[in-house]
């Protein structure tokens, strides 16, 4: 079983990946999820269709099981040539789009948030992914949901720039290159810190050439970005 580092794996959770034969298990299990949120507009549902292409091989899903009974679930989409490749919001050349994967859906039943859930099939996922020739790692998350933003940073994700995705809800776009992951900055670089909530002074620090290095969340999970000013790790294919 993969779980993060330092960490002893938990034999309570077994994380195992799912297949065509899950399509009515994550159904039930999205509906359970959206269904019970106090701001649904955090969460985007999937069609069946969407699903099923994810299962099988058009992206890599996995579950966590408690006691026999799937209690959360992570989607991996492969977007390929597809219209809505994340990438296409940024400046990775064309010719990369075919090795972008998204970090698309992750949900964890209400009674076991917080357990770590989230990082332990991200960890797994993550390991997959440096089996296959997916190189470039998009998420989109809502700044207004402040702990899907920071397993995403857990994972070694930055937001990259603000997007609208689903409908025109405001989401953060993050960015991991795989499977090494963003290049270690060398030296004390300034940190700005910017509201989640303030959306134009993000959009601006983001123009700028900041990104999110980190997320502090206050007692009433009001949340602000850490930020420091770091180059994207690929070429733009303009020297
Ligand atoms: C966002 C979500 C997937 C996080 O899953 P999770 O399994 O609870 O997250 P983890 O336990 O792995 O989180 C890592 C850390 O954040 C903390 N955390 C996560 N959610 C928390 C919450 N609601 N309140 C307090 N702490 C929380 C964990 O305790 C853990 O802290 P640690 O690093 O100190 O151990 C889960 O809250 C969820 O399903 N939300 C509803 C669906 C959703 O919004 N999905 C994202 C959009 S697709």
């Amino acid at each position: 079983m993969m779980t993060a580092p330092g960490r002893p794996a938990d034999p309570e959770f077994e994380v195992r990946r799912l297949g065509p034969g899950d399509l009515g298990l994550l159904l039930a299990l999205q509906e359970q999820v959206h269904s019970a949120l106090a701001d649904p507009s955090v969460f985007q549902t999937s069609t069946p269709e969407f699903i099923a292409y994810c299962l099988a091989d058009g992206g890599r899903c996995y579950g966590v099981a408690h006691d026999g009974e799937t209690v959360a679930y992570r989607m991996v989409y492969f977007p390929r040539d597809r219209a809505f490749n994340l990438a296409k919001d940024t400046a990775l050349p064309p010719s990369e789009y075919h090795r972008v994967g998204h970090w698309d859906t992750v949900a964890v039943l209400p009674g076991w948030r917080g357990h770590g859930l989230a990082r332990l099939m991200n960890a797994r996922a993550l390991a997959d992914m440096a089996g296959t020739d997916i190189r470039h790692l998009f998420a989109t998350s809502a700044p207004s949901n402040p702990y899907a933003v920071r397993t995403l940073l857990d994972a070694g994700f930055q937001p990259i720039g603000l997007v609208r995705k689903f409908g025109g809800r405001l989401r953060f776009l993050l960015y991991r290159p795989s499977p090494a992951g963003w290049p270690a900055t060398t030296g004390e670089t300034p940190e700005l810190t910017v509201a989640c909530s303030a959306t134009d002074a993000l959009e601006r620090a983001f123009r700028d050439g900041w990104t999110g290095t980190g997320i502090d969340i206050d007692g009433a999970g009001r949340a602000r970005l850490r930020m420091r000013r770091r180059p994207l790790p690929f070429s733009t294919g303009q020297g």
